[in-house]
């Protein structure tokens, strides 16, 4: 772990204060704010610490020094005295500047009691969960690149962090030549852990271009929202379930087998969130190059969810981002068993379409997974067509191999050939003909 990891693990087992200015649309990119502090509340217990608290405020503009107006910024203070918490986290996107005034606001009394409030912003509560929920070495590169960006405009807070935990940096407030060093160290990182996360993405195109030809399912969708659990049911292979937010942060990709001749691959990936940190967008794009290169998308919604349609419009604008042209996109509501009888079928009415893009499902109890099954494999079928092809008397052998590894619909044996209908992809048809010069296509 690095000492900027070791930083932002500050969440855990804290007593905790959620902030949430709600700001009006136009400054919803910037400034955020939910009206409840749901989602916050959600990702700080999944961050391990303990909600005591919230405040609220409405205003139509952010306070340019401290995010929160005078007047809730005592009532903030007060709370945090009373409940004893040790965290402040704002549902909003804090300047460096803002972050730095709301502490020293919080600490001008318990500094002297030798206590400390820290103040985290809400990409920094993200960032702090993607740290601990990194397995692999590619994840803990893409996180620690995505922490050092964040943190490189707000050293000089990083630093009174390291001082409160008595972190090894030493007690003494840094001089200015010792925060350009650490600037310049952070720099260096940065460019580091880059040209690692090159290579390892070089790897991967390898691979992806070994796989090409295979047909490739990605799993998108909110955070929470059954992705793993549906790659479970669809698989049957052991993936990592947790009722916690961005509990799967490497892509993982599992074949899955339809036929003795048919397969295709399936990836789960890392859960999408309204407002997701740019720098995590930035910093995952390998793990998103799975997506960008799928031939279909499955998009799981929670419909148990209370706002469905703002989380696939948040995943929308994330894959608006990520994937350059249209993708196919089978979308599939989960969770319907969290629904009473009568209001999923409110819920299908709303929101089903007769397309067959569009399924209701429950991954948890297996309910609609051969639905969902199935639509891949109509989506796989429809890549293949059926070709009639001649076979000269002398590769009669060649019979025997489609029959072993293709649908063969049908064979009648002539004098001269033998013509044989099967049912296969352009490209593999191509190899063929290549490979087989005596192979004819007589029919399309
Ligand atoms: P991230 O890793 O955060 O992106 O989550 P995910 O989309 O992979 O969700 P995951 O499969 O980990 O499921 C999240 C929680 O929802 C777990 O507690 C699951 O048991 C639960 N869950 C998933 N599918 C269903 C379902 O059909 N019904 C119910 N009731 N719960 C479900």
């Amino acid at each position: 772990m690095t000492k900027y990891q070791a930083v932002n693990e500050v969440v855990d087992r804290q007593r905790t204060i959620l902030v949430g200015v709600h700001l009006p649309e136009r400054f919803g990119a910037i400034g955020g704010g939910d009206a409840d502090l749901g989602e916050l509340g959600r990702l700080t217990d999944t961050a391990g610490g303990e909600v005591v608290g919230s405040v609220l405020q409405r205003r139509d503009r952010p306070d340019g020094a401290t995010f929160l107006g005078k007047g809730k910024l005592e009532d903030l203070q007060e709370l945090v005295e009373r409940t004893e918490a040790r965290l402040v986290v704002f549902d909003n996107d804090l300047s460096p500047a803002q972050a730095r005034n709301v502490e020293k606001a919080l600490n001008a009394e318990d500094q002297a009691a030798g206590r400390g409030v820290s103040v985290l912003d809400r990409t920094e509560l993200i960032l702090d969960i993607f740290v601990r929920h990194a397995r692999t070495r590619q994840a803990r590169l893409q996180v620690e690149l995505a922490q050092l960006q964040y943190m490189m405009p707000r050293l000089r807070k990083l630093w009174s962090h390291l001082e409160r935990q008595g972190g090894g940096i030493g007690t003494r407030g840094p001089g200015e030549t010792q925060l350009e060093t650490d600037r310049r160290l952070v720099g260096k990182r940065i460019a580091r852990l880059k040209s690692e996360l090159e290579a390892i993405a070089g790897q991967r195109a390898v691979r992806a271009q070994r796989r090409q030809e295979v047909f490739t399912a990605a799993l998108v969708g909110y955070t929470n929202a059954g992705k793993s659990t549906l790659m479970r049911a669809l698989t049957e292979a052991e993936v990592l379930v947790e009722d916690k937010l961005f509990a799967t942060l490497d892509a993982t990709t599992r074949r899955v087998e339809l036929d003795e001749r048919r397969r295709f691959l399936l990836t789960d990936t890392v859960g999408f969130i309204r407002r997701l940190p740019h720098h995590l967008v930035e910093s995952f794009r390998t793990t998103l190059q799975e997506v960008v290169e799928a031939d279909l998308l499955v998009h799981v919604v929670d419909a148990s969810d209370p706002e469905p349609q703002r989380r696939i419009d948040a995943v929308n604008d994330v894959l608006a981002d990520i994937v350059p042209d249209a993708r196919p996109i089978l979308t599939v509501f989960n969770k319907l068993d969290r629904l009473e009888p009568e209001l999923q079928q409110r819920f299908v009415n709303r929101f089903g379409r007769d397309d067959g893009e569009t399924l209701f499902i429950s991954a948890l109890a297996e309910d609609g997974v051969r639905e969902v099954r199935s639509a891949l494999e109509r989506r796989l079928l429809a890549r293949e067509r059926v070709y009639r092809l001649r076979l000269p008397v002398h590769r009669m052998d060649l019979v025997a191999v489609f029959h072993r590894t293709r649908a063969v619909l049908g064979v009648d044996h002539g004098a001269e050939a033998c013509l044989i209908d099967v049912r296969m992809r352009e490209d593999e048809l191509q190899r063929l003909l290549a490979r087989e010069t005596d192979v004819v296509v007589v029919e399309e």
